[in-house]
């Protein structure tokens, strides 16, 4: 995909990957509608943005909610004249144990990290079908590939995602709609800022803006998926296809500290 001049549709890019991914976008000439809840923090994110020359408009909306969700793509469709690009990269987290999280936590990953692209997607469809060359992105999480302890929930919704994407991609297949899948490892945005967990942990964190020169690059080349996290992390992947039980026991060693360290982890 060529992205000059492709209106473009970031959820959460006010902060953290999204707000990377749409500085990075908008260097490549894409126009963009960036959102959050937060509105001081959208329209500082506009701000900055637009000082660089580009076209930025924002949307301070909740898209974990219906109305929320409306108002995002009717503002965006509105702001950029259509759709071609819709990322999904706004997302929640709350680690800790499963028998100690709160059922009103739950919820909400369920709710931001699952409901709210598939829903956002469907709405979005009809604006994607009439841009003739539409790419549907959605920012899953390397636990989506490997489920770690204490992330029991985040893994299902982003797992979720992950495979939404994989089938959503079949079935547009041919009809001008691409869709990638991103796995980014740890990365250092406000997200991580409860999380102490550190490169000894598996959690050695890269900057946003390397995941999203990443997710431009499979932008351009219309790839599958984006899986941060390099050699290292691919061989685990392999191994927790190949031999599960061995990385069983890599987090049976490390689950004292890990647990320790992400137990207060919250972004939601
Ligand atoms: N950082 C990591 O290590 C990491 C690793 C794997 C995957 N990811 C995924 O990458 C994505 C981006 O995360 P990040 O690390 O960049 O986090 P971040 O810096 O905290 O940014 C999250 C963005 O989403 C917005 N947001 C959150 N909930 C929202 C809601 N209900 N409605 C609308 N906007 C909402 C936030 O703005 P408001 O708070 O103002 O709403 C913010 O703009 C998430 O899907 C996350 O799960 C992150």
């Amino acid at each position: 995909m060529n992205l000059k001049g492709k209106r473009v549709l970031i959820t959460g890019g006010s902060s953290g990957i999204g707000l990377a991914l749409a500085r990075a976008l908008a260097g490549e000439g894409a126009r963009l509608v960036i959102t959050g809840r937060r509105v001081d923090v959208v329209q500082k994110a506009v701000a900055d943005l637009s000082a660089g020359g580009a076209f930025v408009r924002g949307v301070a909306a909740d898209v974990a909610e219906e109305a929320g969700r409306a108002k995002t793509l009717a503002e965006a469709i509105a702001a950029l004249g259509g759709l071609d690009v819709l990322v999904n990269n706004a997302g929640g987290v709350r680690a800790g144990r499963l028998e100690q999280t709160a059922e009103a936590d739950i919820l909400a990953m369920v709710q931001v990290d699952l409901l709210a692209p598939i829903l956002l997607t469907r709405a979005a469809l009809p604006a994607l079908r009439a841009s003739g060359e539409a790419m549907v992105v959605n920012v899953a999480s390397g636990i989506a590939l490997i489920g770690a302890p204490f992330y029991a929930t985040y893994a299902a919704v982003k797992a979720g995602l992950a495979r939404f994407g994989e089938a959503l991609r079949r079935e547009l297949k041919g009809e001008g709609i691409h869709v990638l899948t991103v796995y980014p490892g740890a990365t250092d945005t406000p997200m991580m800022q409860s999380n102490r967990a550190g490169p000894e942990l598996g959690f050695a964190r890269e900057p946003a803006e390397a995941v999203a020169a990443a997710i431009v690059a499979s932008m351009e080349a219309e790839s599958f998926e984006v899986i941060r996290g390099g050699e290292a992390r691919a061989k685990m992947i392999e191994m927790n296809r190949s031999d599960p039980a061995a990385v069983d026991a890599r987090f049976l060693g490390l689950k004292p500290a890990l647990e320790a360290a992400v137990k207060d982890h919250a972004a939601l």
